[in-house]
């Protein structure tokens, strides 16, 4: 099989990551911060290292502000159920998942409102106005993703989080399909909270995320329960990380994270992403010579693109071309909405959806080679 879906989630994983997990398991599998015997010692030391490692590959300012989640999603769901309350005003750009969006909806029923606002693809001053229009004395909160995981577009993040803190309004910035692709430094960029996912760009295995903030402590919980530290307070602990890891730690997943973390570090993020772009870039001019094709963004390229690149074949639905290429050609690539109906309504795609097409650090100029012959021979 030719593996083209690394935006739902990367594969394979590199073996330092799989070896991570089996060590996990077989090596020290105790329960992390519950007991005090050494190998749930070791258990905690290792939930530790990839704290750490987070904090440091994100520029976060202390492993203590790295929450570990079930994914992204329940990250961004920690922040926007936590921070925002009645009467508070929400901005979000016009290429959102649904991760940020159906929270959102659910929230407009207590009396939270948003405001989603339109991004333009190859202007970042026309992209800041329209958020900057959108803001509003009660606006609390303004939420983008990095890069879109439909149209692999980029947002001026920097941007944006410097212009809304010139109005004291926080920024949550959903990194689903940056994070381990794009070098992210959250202190230098003002991320007030990072959400990411590990399976993706980090090469993780799935059902680990993160939330990455110096703000968790004024956030409200999603849940409360054990944490293995102040037991005998009924009251949920306001100390980060605690504050949000009740339950027990998904110990073989963070394990994997951590080796993810390093196997991106080792390479740099810089390097997988201009990887990526070059095999966009030449899928691009290939799919460009196909009059039948229809392409929605500019040519991949660092300074505007992720490793994302969507299309479709005349009025086809993008369902029938992506089965075409997993039938005939072996090839996986996504199709349909991808979680994120806004982001089509962008392009007028909503009908149709899109044939998404994301390669990751282990795709060659071969596999691009073949899956635009492929696309070429859709009669
Ligand atoms: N959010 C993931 C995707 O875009 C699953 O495919």
């Amino acid at each position: 099989m030719i593996y083209l879906d690394n935006s739902a989630t990367t594969f394979p994983k590199p073996p330092s990551v799989r070896k991570a997990m089996i060590d996990a398991v077989t090596q020290y599998g105790a329960n992390p911060g519950r007991s005090g015997h050494s190998m749930s010692i070791r258990a905690s030391e290792e939930i530790f290292k990839c704290r750490s490692r987070a904090a440091k590959f994100f520029g976060a300012n202390s492993p203590e502000n790295v929450v570990f989640t079930l994914n992204c999603t329940h990250a961004i769901n920690i922040v926007l159920k936590g921070l925002l309350h009645k009467g508070d005003h929400v901005v979000v750009s016009d290429i959102e998942h649904n991760a940020v969006v159906r929270p959102l909806y659910a929230l407009s029923e207590c009396g939270i409102s948003y405001t989603v606002v339109r991004v333009s693809i190859n202007d970042s001053d026309e992209t800041l106005a329209s958020f900057r229009s959108a803001l509003r004395d009660n606006t609390k909160l303004v939420v983008c993703n990095h890069v879109s995981n439909v149209w692999g577009i980029r947002l001026p993040i920097e941007r944006i989080t410097a212009m809304c803190h010139q109005y004291g309004i926080e920024v949550l910035v959903d990194a689903s399909q940056s994070a381990g692709v794009l070098p992210i430094n959250m202190t230098d960029i003002g991320i007030d909270y990072l959400c990411l996912p590990g399976h993706k760009g980090l090469y993780s295995p799935m059902g680990v995320g993160m939330l990455i903030t110096a703000e968790g402590e004024k956030l409200g919980t999603l849940i409360e329960g054990g944490t293995g530290s102040n037991s005998a307070v009924l009251e949920q602990p306001t100390i980060m990380p605690d504050r949000f890891e009740s339950g027990t730690q998904n110990l073989p997943a963070i394990s994997g994270l951590r080796a993810g973390i390093e196997f991106v570090d080792a390479i740099t993020p810089e390097k997988i992403h201009a990887h990526e772009i070059k095999l966009l870039s030449n899928l691009y001019d290939r799919l460009q010579e196909n009059k039948r094709v229809k392409l929605y963004t500019p040519r991949p390229n660092n300074k505007i693109s992720g490793g994302v690149l969507s299309f479709n074949i005349k009025d086809t639905d993008s369902e029938t071309v992506a089965d075409y290429l997993n039938t005939r050609y072996g090839i996986a690539v996504r199709a349909g909405l991808h979680c994120a109906p806004l982001a089509h309504q962008h392009f007028g795609t909503e009908t149709q959806g899109a044939v998404r097409v994301s390669p990751s650090y282990f795709t060659t100029v071969r596999e691009i080679t073949t899956l635009s012959q492929a696309i070429n021979s859709y009669k």
